[in-house]
């Protein structure tokens, strides 16, 4: 094991790979002589960038006891990889919980305890030390831009475009989590617990959270009402979702 990642976690006993890999990193647990931990490392340039945030902004809400989220460690970076490391939490994606259970009952329980954590955070007093200079959504299609001129992206710049002129009219901003997908909470006794995967966490628009939260619960009515028995504060439209999932989430 890498030096600086000993000299935070302690001496290593065991390296275990995770069945459950990320699309842009690589996650390990690593139980050391102090504890147990997460090691996630990114190896090119725009996910290394991603990581480093996420860092930051577990770093942040270390002492914040609203928002759960693994501890942060420690981050590192190398010539060609970087870091991160954080508490291993004991549970599972809310996908994996999903797949693993047929029952329906269950089913819209975690679909609603979902709802409830969303909810949860989009009600959470906002922390200042999270917030950016510019408008979120703005500061959104920016990036994007950066990613197509870059040719980072699949999304296309007829299509960014037609996101610039067709701008959904502003809400009150909160705490997003920037990518609330059901593959980035995890489960734990039966309850979606805990969010991971933070980088895009700070200051936004609700409705992207909420879009992307709904996104693998589309086209069926029992699940999405499930959803919003724990999601209380607004239901995007269909043009809203279409705006945000369909559309700004393609550059991402
Ligand atoms: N703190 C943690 N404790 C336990 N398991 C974790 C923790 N963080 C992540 N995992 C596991 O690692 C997997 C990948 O983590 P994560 O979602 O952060 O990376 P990623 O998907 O590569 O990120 P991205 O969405 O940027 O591609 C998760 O699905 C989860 O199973
Ligand atoms: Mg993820």
């Amino acid at each position: 094991m890498n030096k600086q990642i000993e000299e935070i976690v302690g001496k290593t006993q065991k390296v275990n790979r995770l069945d459950e890999q990320g699309c842009t990193s690589e996650v390990s647990q690593i139980i050391t002589d102090k504890g147990c931990y997460l090691l996630k490392s990114s190896f090119e340039g725009k996910y290394r960038e991603w990581l480093m945030n996420e860092g930051q902004v577990l770093e942040k809400l270390n002492h914040n006891n609203q928002i759960p989220v693994p501890k942060y460690y420690g981050f590192i970076e190398e010539r060609d990889s970087s870091h991160l490391i954080m508490s291993f939490e004991d549970g599972i994606t809310l996908t994996s919980a999903l797949n693993n259970t047929m029952d329906i009952t269950e089913k819209n329980s975690l679909i609603r305890s979902f709802g409830h954590l969303l909810n949860c955070l989009h009600e959470t007093q906002t922390i200042e030390s999270l917030n950016h200079k510019n408008d979120w959504l703005t500061e959104q299609l920016r990036k994007a831009e950066f990613y197509v001129k870059s040719d980072q992206t699949e999304g296309s710049w007829k299509q960014l475009q037609k996101l610039m002129l067709n701008k959904p009219l502003p809400v009150q901003q909160v705490m997003i989590h920037g990518d609330c997908t059901t593959d980035n909470v995890l489960v734990v006794n039966g309850e979606v617990r805990l969010f991971i995967d933070v980088a895009g966490m700070t200051i936004g628009d609700p409705r992207y959270d909420e879009s992307l939260a709904i996104r693998s619960f589309m086209g069926n009515e029992v699940y999405i009402n499930a959803f919003y028995e724990g999601y209380k504060r607004y239901k995007v439209s269909k043009e809203e979702f279409q705006y945000f999932d369909k559309g700004l989430y393609e550059f991402f």
